[in-house]
């Protein structure tokens, strides 16, 4: 279920597309679905369908399909939706929200197995918390048997004293559920269609109804403010940094003040200073120096990399021995081989930079191949941009490219050649050339 607003969250994106560990809410759920290889995932899409259809497909692909409930009347009303796609099957139905994230494979392994073993039309995975305050409470008769369950604002006061709430997953025959959903009526104070109300209904009609109860009350809670999201992301940047100190041989200067990404790989000997933020999918290699400040994004980087404070590098890719920063900017596809180091106030756009070449200090390198050796002086800039189209610049090896040349793309200089101080490259260097001034001209051989 995903159709949702999510009204506490007091946004105009839906709440199952707000982001946690960098993934929309929605991800994590379905990453956590996928996992139990069922035969369809599909998701009840409403407030903003189209943003939430892509982020599923994006991490399920053709595994997923949908549902639309236009008008978000209850969770029964989400499930009803889906009728025309599984009331005739005869399968079980696991009953996810996308606002639980947290949810582990292994327990909802669990609950199948008891729903199962049990021969349950309807068995709910529960929870004891110590403030069950909003959620649905599980109400039990004198033995302890299952009775319903009942909405924090539908309930009474002796009601609301229960400790055990219903997580919003279940299992469910599909057949039963949906016999059941028919008779469902918004007879409540929110005047929805509860998705809870089903299990009283089997119950009545001599269903069995099982209620599973899990110990583990964080990893069923659901998102429903901000501050609630801001908990699970300290929690799971928590577990991810504790994993990489006690697991990966990371070290962390210090650790409150560090942000992975739980997809994120670091290397052993690694060291990483305070806010340092390493987002996405980014592999770090081992023996590496992360500075304070720096910012990676779906980048690789090789061992021993030293990146120095307050760089940025996204979707890059940085191999053994290179040094970073600071303040140095890499992105879409930067790539610099071994041993190459690009220092301050430096941006490489859609750049090679071969090995061992270097850029130490503010310069502009877009859409350019920059061969072995080379140094690139301060202020160089590629002007790679004509108003209306990008234009390539190739450096070939053991060039010496003079403090402030331009190179006005397309443009290429030739293999140890050199350019003189605020030179404006615009005509290709040949080889072993000599090149200065405003058009640079070629001033002597140098072979
Ligand atoms: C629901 C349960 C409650 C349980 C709690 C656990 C009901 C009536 N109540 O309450 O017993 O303790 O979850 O988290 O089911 N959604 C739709 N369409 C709708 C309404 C909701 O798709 O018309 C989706 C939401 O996007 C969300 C999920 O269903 O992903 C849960 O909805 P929400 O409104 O958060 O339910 P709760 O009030 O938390
Ligand atoms: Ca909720």
């Amino acid at each position: 279920m995903a159709a949702g607003l999510g009204t506490r969250m007091k946004s105009n994106r839906a709440k199952v597309l707000h982001e946690l560990a960098g993934r929309p809410l929605i991800s994590h759920v379905v990453r956590t679905a996928q996992s139990l290889h069922p035969q369809t995932i599909l998701v009840v899409v409403g407030h903003q369908a189209d943003e939430v259809e892509q982020a599923v497909l994006a991490e399920v692909g053709e595994l997923a399909s949908f549902a639309i409930q236009a008008q978000q009347r209850g969770t029964g009303d989400a499930v009803e939706s889906a009728r025309s796609q599984l009331a005739n099957s005869d399968s079980l139905l696991l009953v996810l929200s996308g606002d639980v994230p947290l949810i582990k494979a292994e327990t909802l392994r669990n609950l199948i197995e008891h729903h199962r073993a049990t021969g349950a039309a309807c068995t709910i995975l529960a929870v004891r918390l110590e403030n069950p305050t909003g959620y649905g409470r599980v109400v039990r008769d004198e033995r302890g048997n299952f009775q319903r369950i009942v909405e924090q604002k539908d309930a009474t006061e002796e009601e609301r004293q229960v400790r055990e709430i219903n997580s919003g997953i279940y299992c469910f025959e599909a057949a039963d559920l949906f016999a059941a959903l028919g008779r469902v009526e918004p007879k409540n104070q929110q005047g929805e269609y509860y998705l809870t109300d089903v299990a009283e209904i089997i119950l009545h009609s001599g269903g069995r109804v099982e209620v599973v109860t899990h110990n583990d009350a964080r990893e069923l809670s659901g998102v429903n403010t901000r501050a609630e999201l801001a908990e699970f992301e300290n929690l799971l940047r928590r577990n991810a940094i504790r994993r990489l100190m006690l697991e990966g041989g990371v070290t962390f200067i210090d650790p409150s003040h560090a942000y992975v990404s739980p997809d994120a790989q670091i290397g052993r000997d690694t060291i990483i200073h305070p806010d340092v933020t390493i987002e996405g999918t980014s592999v770090i290699g081992e023996r590496c120096v992360i500075r304070s400040g720096a910012r990676i994004t779906n980048s690789r980087l090789g061992d021993e990399v030293v990146v120095k404070d307050h760089s940025i590098i996204v979707d890059s890719e940085i191999a053994a021995n290179c040094s970073v920063g600071p303040f140095a900017h890499l992105r879409m596809n930067a790539v610099l081989e071994e041993k190459a180091t690009v220092g301050n106030f430096v941006e490489v756009k859609k750049s090679r930079l071969k090995r061992g070449t270097k850029a130490m200090h503010l310069s502009y390198l877009g859409d350019a191949t920059i061969g072995e050796r080379t140094n690139i002086g301060a202020g160089t800039v590629t002007c790679n941009y004509d108003g209306i189209r990008k234009h390539e610049t190739v450096i070939e090896d053991d060039v010496k490219i003079g403090s402030d040349t331009m190179l006005v793309a397309p443009v290429r200089v030739g293999s140890r050649s050199v350019t003189g101080a605020g030179s404006v490259v615009t005509k290709d260097v040949p080889p072993d050339s000599l090149v200065a001034g405003v058009p640079a001209e070629v001033k002597k051989k140098l072979k």
